[in-house]
């Protein structure tokens, strides 16, 4: 049972929460340090989030065959999602329905889901089709056994998986972020060329909160990208319930990172706008006209963050012979990009942890980060509607 002061401890930083989130955005402060190490608010983040909403696990095109699968895990509920004969993808739990080994690992095709202890044998719709040695079991039956359902569906290329049956669906729950952001870049058609998980040693919305705002880029990558970051093209208008965002609006050196000439589809500045986009909890997705990157966080622990680090390109870049070459140069700057970034939050992690800690007021270029504040308190108290989400005028 929760000690009382434990309680008394975890309500007074949520009120703490709510409060900044219940302010004006340019008033705001980060968020107070407790959420990012006390034991308590993970565990509220855990029933009321991770638990209870969508959390992205990779893309759709990367498993296009029947069979091929991405084995993933919902904090501590090892998943599969898997795509069947008929080209649907599905979600089911990836824990044997004999003793409870785990079915699959990492990302693969398999025409069926064998058990790798006893060799129980699943077809891709879960249910038991094999069953060695079972014979004198007399009250056993193969048709008994399916491998129970996780809800698991598709958004504009992305599969997300969600352990609760009260998620509204993906397509009404991401809808605003389409018509505000995504639609025009026609982000279902995007190519996935590489996918890697990592932890690091930082609480997951460190992460995501450096993600989210490009105020950090001057400085802490000033030996990478920083010296080509201007604050004057970075443009954070106010996100919506899901999701926040904000523009990067120049010609960017790389090729790549501009529309192709065959792209159709984006006229005007929007053939060099950037879009990095937060869909809450914990999806990253830098969009440009040309590539994009993601990462999908979860916690491991107050101290640690799963990451899926991905990324690809445009379609119109998938015959393009100097893509590859292209990509390649990017993930190279990326992956030294993300050696600064890991530096900058594992630091943040130990700061936030230290007693001495406090949190000081945010620039206009962190509003996505009060946002994120925002969504974090409205998941704890639904109710309270002095906490506001932002509404206002979108970016035309
Ligand atoms: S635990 Fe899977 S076959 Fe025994
Ligand atoms: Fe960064």
């Amino acid at each position: 049972m929760m000690q009382t002061q434990e309680r008394t401890e975890l309500d007074a930083l949520v009120d703490a929460l709510s409060e900044n989130a219940s302010k004006p955005a340019d008033e705001a402060r980060a968020m107070p340090p407790g959420v990012y190490h006390s034991t308590g608010f993970l565990a509220l983040e855990e029933t009321e989030i991770f638990r209870k909403q969508w959390i992205c696990v990779g893309r759709a095109e990367s498993i296009p065959e029947t069979g091929d699968y991405i084995a993933c895990d919902i904090l501590d509920v090892p998943v599969v999602v898997v795509r069947g004969a008929d080209g649907v993808i599905r979600g089911f739990s990836n824990v044997c329905l004999h003793r409870m080994a785990r079915l699959l690992e990492g990302k693969g095709n398999a025409k069926r889901l064998v058990c790798p202890y006893h060799a129980w044998t699943y077809g891709l719709d879960g249910a038991l089709i094999g069953a060695p040695h079972m014979e004198q079991s007399t009250c056993f039956d193969k048709k008994d056994y399916k491998l129970p359902d996780v809800r698991a569906e598709v958004w504009q290329g992305w599969i997300y998986v969600s352990l609760s049956a009260n998620a509204p669906d993906i397509e009404d729950h991401l809808r605003e972020l389409g018509a505000t952001v995504t639609d025009r870049y026609q982000m279902e058609n995007y190519v996935e060329t590489f996918r890697e998980e990592h932890v690091w040693d930082t609480n997951w919305k460190i992460l995501a909160e450096n993600f989210m705002e490009s105020y950090h880029l001057f400085r802490l990558h000033a030996a990478t990208v920083g010296p080509h970051s201007k604050i004057d093209e970075m443009d954070c208008p106010p996100g919506g319930a899901a999701f926040n965002y904000h523009w990067i609006t120049k010609e960017t050196s790389l090729g790549l990172g501009n529309a192709h000439p065959d792209n159709k589809h984006l006229e005007g500045d929007w053939r060099k706008t950037t879009a990095l986009i937060t869909a809450y909890p914990g999806h990253m997705i830098t969009l440009t006209p040309g590539y994009f990157w993601y990462l999908c966080l979860q916690p491991r622990g107050v101290d640690r963050v799963h990451i899926v680090y991905g990324g690809g390109f445009a379609p119109e870049y998938v015959n393009d012979p100097k893509a590859d070459e292209m990509i390649a140069d990017l993930k190279k700057l990326l992956d030294a990009v993300n050696v600064e970034d890991r530096i900058g939050v594992e630091s943040v992690f130990r700061g936030a942890r230290s007693g001495l800690a406090s949190n000081g007021h945010l620039s206009h270029l962190e509003r996505p980060n009060f946002e994120f504040g925002q969504y974090l308190a409205r998941s704890f108290r639904p109710d309270d509607v002095q906490i506001e989400h932002a509404k206002k005028e979108r970016h035309a």
